[in-house]
Parts: structure tokens; sequence; C-alpha cells
């Protein structure tokens, strides 16, 4: 299977010397490209600006606005069988990006943000790839991940709690709960994140397999 695979965060530039970006690491993104090539599938990653290393056996492309990303995507999206997105692309970016550096000065400053494009929900309804998003959560996880599955038209979506120090957010180990649109869940408890993504990898694979089954019959 080809799988297309987003991982990290995006920068949204502010000024030539700074921007707005996230904590996100890339290495849940990067342990499923692992863990899909391991399991013989094709990968495409196209990551943000993180500080890990090209797996082996994929091809990458490298982005950093999220305009980039949306735009990578949607250039990569006809020759996939399963998008992941595990990006943490930021929802908002300052509305207008200043050509020279912002001097400081005494006085507070604003900075008005636009939000930038969803990638998920501007992808086609009518597709034939299977759309993995990810709902990254504070509270409410398992409520606010299903809002997301609905909203933002994914057929899976794997939900989890970043508020937590233990696993999540920059960490080495991660917990997740997989929600799919039958109402199921799957909840893979704490483990590092490379045995994490090879448990994912199979259910998607799994999820995209069967559904073409049930179109060929
Ligand atoms: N996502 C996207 N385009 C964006 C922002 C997010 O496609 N501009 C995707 C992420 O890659 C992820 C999913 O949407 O798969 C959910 O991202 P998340 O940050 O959890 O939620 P948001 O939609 O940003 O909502 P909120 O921040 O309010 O929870």
């Amino acid at each position: 299977m080809r799988f297309l695979i987003t991982a990290g965060p995006t920068r949204e530039p502010i000024d030539p010397v700074r921007y707005l970006s996230n904590r996100s690491s890339g290495k849940m993104g990067y342990a499923i490209a692992e863990a899909a090539i391991e399991a013989g599938h094709e990968v495409v990653l196209i990551s943000g600006p993180v500080g890990l290393g090209r797996p082996r056996g994929v091809a990458m492309i490298s982005v950093s606005t999220s305009d980039e990303m949306f735009e990578a995507v949607r250039q990569h999206t006809s020759r996939c069988d399963v998008l992941v997105m595990s990006a943490a692309v930021a929802d908002y970016k300052p509305a207008k990006v200043f050509k020279n550096k912002i001097k400081k000065g005494d006085a507070t400053l604003s900075l008005e943000l636009k939000p930038t494009r969803d990638i998920l929900t501007s992808l086609p309804k009518n597709r034939r790839f299977l759309v993995v998003g990810f709902a990254a959560e504070t509270e409410n996880v398992e409520a606010n991940a299903r809002k997301k599955l609905h909203e933002k038209h994914c057929d899976v979506v794997v939900a989890n709690d970043v508020g937590r120090t233990d696993s999540g957010i920059e960490s080495d180990e991660n917990q997740v709960e997989i929600l799919f649109l039958s109402g199921e869940i799957k909840k893979i408890s704490r483990a590092p994140k490379k045995i994490i993504a090879r448990e994912l990898v199979k259910v998607f694979a799994n999820v995209r397999e069967k559904r073409l089954t049930k179109k060929m019959v």
C-alpha cells in the first residue's frame, strides 16, 4: 500500500527571524513512517521542521509553513491509499508577515492572527484513499476526538492526550485511542512510539483492505 504521512509542526513566519510554532517533535509520524516501511508499504513523508533523520526507504518532502504542507498534501493524495495526518499543523498564522525584523519597544505589542487552511476538511469527500486524522487533546479526549472524526470527514481518528507529561507530545512514549466511524474504539496502552506505530500501521492497512473488499462485493 502507498502511505502518505505528515509529521512534525509547521512554522508560521512573523518577520524574517521569528515564527509561531508548536512543540510537536515529529516522533509519532516518523515512527509510523518507519513502521509502514518495515511492513512493506511505500511511504511518502511530508515533514515540518524536526530534529530527526530521514527514515530509510522513505520519500521525503520537507516543508515549513501550513500553506506548504497544504500544497504538498494536495499534490500527493492522488497517488496514495492511506493518508495519515499526524502533523501538528498550525491553526493560526500572522495576518501580516513583517518584511523587516520587528524592533523592540517599551509598549505592548499585539499580533493579529488569521486561521490557516484546514488540510483535512479541504480534502474531497468522494475519494478512494483512507483518511486518518489525529486529535491532540488536553481534555475530554474521546468526545473531542469523535467530533473531529465527523467534522473533518475522517475515516479513522487517533486521539492522544497531550496534557500528560509521561507520554504524547515530545515524549518517546504514547498511549492512544483509535476511533472508527462505526463507533468502535480501540485503546493502545502506554508504550514506546515505535510499538504504537506498528499497531497503527496494521490497523490502517486493515481498515483500508476491508473497505476495498466491501466495495468489490
Ligand atoms: N489539521 C489539518 N489542517 C490544519 C490543522 C489541523 O489538517 N490547518 C489536522 C491535523 O493534522 C490533525 C487534525 O487536523 O490530523 C486535528 O488536529 P488538532 O490540532 O488536534 O485539532 P484542530 O483541528 O487544530 O482543532 P483544535 O486545535 O481546536 O483542537
